[in-house]
């Protein structure tokens, strides 16, 4: 591992799930490109976010980040954003209001285009490609002229990332996300089902609860968090090269930033200790995002946080954890101890989506949702266990009404994956099995509490 870091210090280290570009010059020149445009995001901001997230890592938060598994350009729709960000908000108010704490919002969103692949080609009908490795590097048709990777899809994806974010912050601050809107929030698919009826009566409260406010004269005018609401974005830091364009030296600090997002984080294939995402992730200051698997353990993970986060600042590091239902009580204790044991500050964020992937019997790619909920339970069960705070869940999730995860209240079965299986690559919750998973992660975090309240009183009286 170099010691001085520098924004293309990664260059020297050795990398995995890298495209390997034919065009070497047409590279050089968009990356050239890039580095002239605009950031995307502020270094104030990611400031900000981890502000939030050091508020998660002593318990008093909860992060809830979640979007496609991988954007894509062609469905790049204002009502997609619009949708995802709808669900998105009714979960965080679900967690707000049922589960009783401030929610910080992370989208995968606005950036996350690039995506690992477990092989490097593809076979179908006897023939081998390249395999697909997001939208952003080359394309999903199987022709080997769409798999070449293409240097100017990222200029492209950096537009779409643009457009996608300028809306998303209309929405968030310009009357769209205003509590007082929460009936208006539901999809129209998701109205008569049991989730949608659930949020309807807790949206009841709600508006139940802001009319006592206004009544006392606190209003959406008169308090601007009621109006408006922060939200971030977030995609795995994969792409390098199209990293290091958008790093910026922030004026006011000196610091580097990653101006691609308000956080980045480090794939499960990605994280060797000693290779360029781990250097290149070390020396920018936003608030980073480890993914945790099976084949990571507790020494493993404190060299990892020595490199990521060696001042130990809370709100820095957010550990993923994606183990899979059946391996989480094996994994996690050890990690959670280990890092108790050193004192490192971090937000344990559960992705029950990555571990829990299958293939159906008609050949496609599903999660059964009942997995993705039991990794959920035994992630806050082992918190409890632990005396930890289970600080938030990663989820792969859409707006729009598909077919990709089987279960759920509506019961989606293997036969109706063919109906609506829109993903480019891994299966996403649907609408529906996305407040569904909100409101049993609500009741978790309200039993995280009780029982933290009455530890609280059992010391006060001992
Ligand atoms: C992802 O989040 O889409 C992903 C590829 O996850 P992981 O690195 O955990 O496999
Ligand atoms: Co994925």
């Amino acid at each position: 591992m170099a010691t001085k870091w520098s924004p293309e210090s990664w260059r020297n280290l050795p990398i995995v799930q890298v495209p390997d570009y034919p065009d070497q010059d047409k590279l050089q020149s968009v990356e050239a490109k890039l580095a002239t445009f605009p950031p995307l995001v502020f270094g104030g901001e990611a400031r900000d976010l981890k502000g939030q997230l050091a508020d998660v890592a002593v318990g008093k938060g909860f992060l809830l980040q979640g979007g496609d598994c991988a954007e894509s350009f062609l469905e790049h729709h204002a009502d997609n954003i619009r949708d995802f960000f709808r669900v998105f908000l009714q979960m965080a108010v679900v967690l707000t209001y049922a589960g009783g704490l401030p929610v910080v919002k992370v989208g995968r969103i606005a950036g996350q285009f690039a995506k690992p692949r477990s092989s490097p080609t593809e076979k179908k009908d006897g023939e081998e490609l390249p395999s697909y490795r997001g939208d952003i590097i080359n394309g999903s048709e199987f022709t080997p002229e769409a798999r070449i990777p293409d240097p100017n899809r990222q200029i492209e994806a950096y537009r779409q990332s643009a457009a996608t974010l300028n809306l998303l912050r209309a929405f968030a601050g310009g009357g769209y996300a205003n509590l007082e809107r929460v009936h208006q929030w539901t999809l129209g698919f998701v109205k008569d089902s049991p989730q949608g009826h659930r949020y309807q009566e807790l949206a009841d409260r709600i508006s139940e609860t802001m009319n006592f406010m206004r009544a006392c004269g606190v209003t959406a005018d008169t308090t601007r968090e009621l109006q408006s609401t922060r939200f971030y974005t977030s995609h795995e830091a994969l792409l390098l090269g199209y990293e290091q364009a958008l790093a910026r030296c922030d004026s006011t600090t000196g610091d580097w930033v990653a101006t691609s997002g308000h956080m980045i984080w480090i794939g499960d294939r990605t994280r060797q200790p000693d290779h360029a995402h781990v250097e290149f992730c070390r020396g920018i200051t936003n608030p980073i995002g480890l993914k945790c698997g099976p084949t990571l353990d507790g020494d493993g993970l404190l060299g990892l946080i020595d490199q990521l986060n060696p001042k130990n600042e809370s709100g820095r590091l957010t550990l993923i954890c994606r183990f899979g239902f059946d391996k989480a009580e094996k994994h996690l204790p050890g990690l959670i101890r280990a890092v108790e044991r050193e004192g490192r500050s971090v937000v344990w964020s559960c992705d029950p989506m990555h571990g829990n992937t299958i293939s159906a019997a008609t050949g496609f790619k599903t999660r059964p949702f009942d997995r993705i909920l039991k990794e959920v339970e035994h992630f806050f069960d082992i918190h409890r266990a632990e005396g930890t705070h289970a600080g938030g869940i990663h989820v792969e999730m859409t707006g729009q009404n598909v077919t990709e995860c089987t279960g759920g209240a509506t019961a989606i079965s293997e036969s109706d994956l063919m109906d609506r299986y829109h993903t480019h690559c891994d299966p996403r919750l649907n609408a529906d099995q996305a407040l569904e998973l909100a409101f049993l992660v609500a009741e978790r975090m309200k039993l995280e509490r009780e029982a933290r309240d009455s530890d609280r009183q059992t010391a006060a009286t001992a």
